[in-house]
Order: C-alpha cells, then structure tokens, then sequence
C-alpha cells in the first residue's frame, strides 16, 4: 500500500489526479541464462520488486514522463516518427513509446509517473519491468487491449531498435506473464510456456555485489556476436539448424576443429546451459531440490569459464553462499558482469545465512552488499488507484 499512495501523492504533485496505474515486477532466473536469444528455454520467475506507472491522457500529443527515481521528467511530441534517443532512463519509455507507434498503435498524449523500486543496474530486468508498466499505460490510454506475448515482443523491440540493447525477450515476457508461487519455464522459440510450483520450504534469496552491470552495448552483444559466428560456421556442417537451440554437445564436440576456440567455448556454454533447463524445471517439479542446486552449481561455472560473463565480486558472493549450511544452490543471475547471485535457501537457515554472507562479503570486498529475500510474484497487473486516491486527497487538504 506504501508503494501505491507514494505513486498516487507523486503523480498529483506534478499532474493532479492520476487516472489508473500499473505494477510490472522485476525477475530473477533461476537457469538458462544467454539462451534466450539463441531460441533456448530459460526458469524465471517474477519478484515482489516492482515498477509502478501512474498514468492519466493529456488532451495534447505530448507525452510527458516523470522517474522518481531519477527526478527528472521527460516531453516528448508524438507524432507517429521515432522520438529522439537520450542515452538516459527515459529511453525506455519513449523507446516503447516509438515502436507503439511504429507498429500503428497511434497514442494519444498521457503523462506517466514512475515509481521503481528494483535496483537499477543490479540485473533484476528494472528496465523490463518500466518498459511493461509503460506499455500497458500507454496502450490502455489508446484503448487497445494487446496479449501479454504480443506485449512482451513490443517492449523487446524498444530495447533492441530504440536503446541498443541486443536483449532476448526473457526479461519482458516474465514481467509480463509471472505466477505468483511458480517459476516460468519459456521456450524462447515457441514462446510455449508453463508455470512450475517453486516449493514453499525454500527461500529465494538475492544477494547484490553491488557491482553495476551494464549492457547497453559492449560485452552483452558481443556474446550474442559471438554465438551467431558460431551458428554460421555450424551451419556450414549442420544445415538444419537456425539457433544454438538446434545443436546438441555431441553435434559441437564432433564439429569443434572448425570453430576458433573463443567461439566453442561460448556455444559449449549455450548447448549445456539450455540441456540444463528443462532437467532444472523437472527436478523442481519432482522436489529434488539438490539436483536443482547442483545444476545452478554447473550454470555458474560455466557462465564463469565457458561464457565469461562473471567477475570476481559474483564468483566470490556465490562461494560465500555454498559454504552456508541450508543453501541448495547458488549461482550468477541476468546478464552478468557484476548485479546479482540468486540462491535457493532452505527457509529456516534465511536469517543466518543474511548475516552471515553480509558480513563475509563486506570482509573480504570492503563493499556492503543488499541482500534481498523474495517472494514470486504475478506478472503486470492493473492498479485501481480509488482507495489510493483519496487517502493521498485527504491527506493534501
Ligand atoms: C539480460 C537480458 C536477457 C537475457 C539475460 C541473460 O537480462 O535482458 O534477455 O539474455 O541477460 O540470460
């Protein structure tokens, strides 16, 4: 409720009485991590860290976007063309913005107000989650109504074409279509998707090295480069395939004189990883929770060594959290370089294990680290803004 009446009291300082809202949650993966844009099957779930939009039409074509955390408001014209790239927080909106209209959806102008509250840089997808609560604000003010898929495609597309992030559509798509309870198995190709019961005696922990990520451009494309190459020249052996989906480990160990050595490594991560997923997914669902931990155990190293999306800070928050007495798993989360470790905890060792990893962690780096323990959550859902309102109304008179 805190959450709602700060959305509700921000956005009638600036714009008066706001007309409807949206919450998209934040997402760790449990696996599968770079599969998604080789057309492989990844295991996130939503979390209870959001981003809330408030949101109300404006009579002109202007649009105009308020962050909260960012102080800092944005205009823009709507005129059905590309709005101007900033290099800053607002290119997630105005991006999903542009490629709205660019697909016809022809907006009116709105004033949107945000509110996040997922760690930026931490690769906790806060960009995905304020690109979905924008989207569906914007798309209710147009009176379209979208399918959470089609939804999720839409706010990928802003990512890849308006900011130049070569992402995959994970992160949007469990913003968009998270269970509360569950994580989401997706093949990325299909986008055919199943909820699987996470166990309510385990705690999902996230721990923050405190390392920003960033992956506009630089390494994260690099990786997606780098699998492509390797597609290419596969493909010259293996004529059927389109993705690293489409290889298995035999198929790239009999083929591996033809790849540079940098290129085999990072498709050896992809074909593991995404043999990984749906044994992960399979275990969870039989309760083998050991086996789920052992395989997060492979995911890390492999990431580490094959893949080389860790750093010393993630490597060390992952040693740290096996150590402890009640940990399952433990391994790098998103896209890497530093943020996150996500950690399967057995929910009566939670309390020590916090302490603990903190304080270990903050010896050995100097650096205090956040750690978070979270709950699944629903994917994007629409806030009525009523009793919000009025308390915020009473409280300003
Ligand atoms: C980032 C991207 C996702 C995915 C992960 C790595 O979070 O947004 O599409 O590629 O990295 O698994």
């Amino acid at each position: 409720m805190k959450n709602l009446s700060d959305l509700v009291s921000g956005y009638r300082a600036l714009f008066g009485t706001p007309a409807f809202g949206y919450r998209a949650p934040g997402r760790v993966n449990l696996i599968g991590e770079h599969t998604d844009y080789n057309q492989g099957f990844v295991l996130p779930a939503a979390i209870n860290f959001s981003c809330w939009v408030a949101a109300a039409p404006r009579d002109d074509n202007k649009l105009i976007v308020h962050s909260e955390n960012f102080h800092d408001t944005v205009e823009a014209v709507l005129n059905g063309n590309y709005l101007q790239r900033s290099r800053r927080w607002s290119d997630y909106a105005l991006g999903v913005a542009s490629v709205l209209e660019k697909s016809g959806y022809s907006l009116p102008g709105a004033n949107l107000y945000i509110r996040g509250e997922i760690p930026l840089g931490a690769g906790l997808s806060s960009s995905a989650a304020l690109e979905i609560a924008v989207a569906c604000a914007l798309l209710e003010i147009a009176g379209r109504e979208v399918s959470r898929v089609k939804i999720a495609e839409i706010c990928q597309r802003a990512e890849n074409e308006f900011v130049g992030a070569h992402v995959g559509i994970m992160d949007q798509f469990v913003s968009c279509n998270g269970r509360a309870g569950h994580v989401l198995l997706l093949d990325c190709r299909t986008l055919k998707h199943r909820a699987v019961p996470f166990p309510s005696t385990v705690q999902l922990v996230v721990c923050n090295t405190m390392v920003k990520h960033e992956h506009g451009d630089g390494e994260y494309n690099m990786r997606r480069r780098e699998c492509e190459a390797g597609v290419e020249k596969l493909w010259r052996v293996l004529p059927g395939i389109q993705a690293l989906r489409d290889v298995s480990l035999q198929q790239l160990e009999a083929h591996r004189s033809r790849l540079p050595e940098v290129i085999y490594r990072r498709c050896r991560h992809v074909v593991t990883e995404n043999e990984r997923v749906p044994k992960a997914a399979a275990a969870l669902e039989s309760g083998d929770i050991v086996a789920v931990g052992e395989m997060m155990a492979e995911s890390h190293r492999s990431l580490r060594d094959d893949y080389q999306v860790s750093c010393p800070e993630l490597d060390l928050m992952v040693d740290l959290a096996r150590k402890h007495e009640g940990v399952y798993g433990s391994r790098m989360t998103g896209g890497g370089f530093g943020g996150c470790t996500v950690n399967l905890v057995d929910r009566s060792a939670t309390v020590e294990f916090k302490r603990h990893v903190a304080m270990e962690y903050h010896g050995a780096t100097g650096r205090h680290p956040d750690i978070f323990v979270c709950d699944t959550s629903d994917g994007v859902e629409r806030l009525s803004l009523g009793a919000a309102e009025s308390a915020a109304r009473e409280l300003s008179t």
